[in-house]
């Protein structure tokens, strides 16, 4: 399986998900999707609180696996893979910006861009070079030793966009990242996103339900009820 953190071409087949709600009744988080993204493809992903959107996200990240269908990359199904490559594999593949931020409360604003490249063993010095220069490009220059309760919640979303970015991966997945942030910084956290994805010709997947945001995708799903109802090229 190629983990290099080249985008990937990625397809669903037939892909469901349902979650168990107590011992009986089920919510059908997702319904038989086809699916195809194209390596590079930007792609915005809008609908209605509930509808599978989240759930797709964390689909196409590898941290969760269809009750029906196959999730491919690059025409392998990803099911078939051991624990350990799938871990690998998103490691050094995909990143994830999330609604939540998750840094960890412990660790410094670098040390939390370090964390993904520790577990690649990225060297030390090389890691604090490369967590500094990704903070100075969020803005947060300065504030590389601060903690996260230190900082604000639009800083803290800087500093998880710089850790989603560190091992440069093919498949950034985006769900709902300016959602607290002014518009300013809201441009500027896209503008790095962005950036990352062209110089990797990365895959950028997006979840939004700001429309200014979504126009600067090439392509656009409107999910609801856990299918998607519209597919729609062009910006
Ligand atoms: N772990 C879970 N257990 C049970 N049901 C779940 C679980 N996670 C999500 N669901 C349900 O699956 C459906 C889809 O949820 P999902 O989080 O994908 O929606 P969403 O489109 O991301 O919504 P939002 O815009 O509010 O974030 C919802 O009905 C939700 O309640
Ligand atoms: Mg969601």
């Amino acid at each position: 399986m190629n983990a290099d953190g080249a985008a990937p071409h990625i397809e669903l087949a037939g892909v469901s998900r349902t979650y168990l709600q107590g011992s009986v009744e089920e919510v059908r988080a997702l319904q038989a999707l086809d699916l195809e993204f194209a390596p590079g493809a930007f792609v915005s992903v809008e609908g209605p609180s509930g509808c599978g959107k989240t759930t797709l996200l964390n689909l196409l990240g590898l941290l969760d696996a269809p009750t029906e269908g196959e999730v491919r990359w690059n025409g392998r199904s990803v099911g078939a893979l051991s624990d350990r490559e799938r871990a690998r594999l998103r490691l050094r593949g995909v990143g994830f910006i999330f609604q939540r931020f998750y840094l960890l409360p412990t660790l410094t604003a670098r040390e939390n861009v370090e964390l993904p490249m520790r577990a690649l063993g990225v060297p030390r010095a090389e890691r604090a070079r490369r967590a500094s220069e990704l903070l100075s490009e969020v803005g947060l220059s300065g504030r590389e030793r601060a903690f996260p309760h230190q900082l604000s919640g639009g800083e803290e979303q800087r500093v998880a966009v710089a850790r989603a970015v560190a091992n440069q991966p093919g498949l950034l997945l985006a769900d709902e990242p300016t959602g607290e942030l002014d518009s300013a910084h809201a441009q500027g956290i896209l503008d790095l996103v962005e950036r990352v994805r062209r110089a990797r010709s990365a895959t950028l997947i997006l979840v939004t339900h700001n429309p200014e945001v979504a126009a600067r995708a090439d392509r656009h799903l409107t999910m609801r009820d856990g299918k998607v109802v519209r597919d729609t090229r062009g910006a």
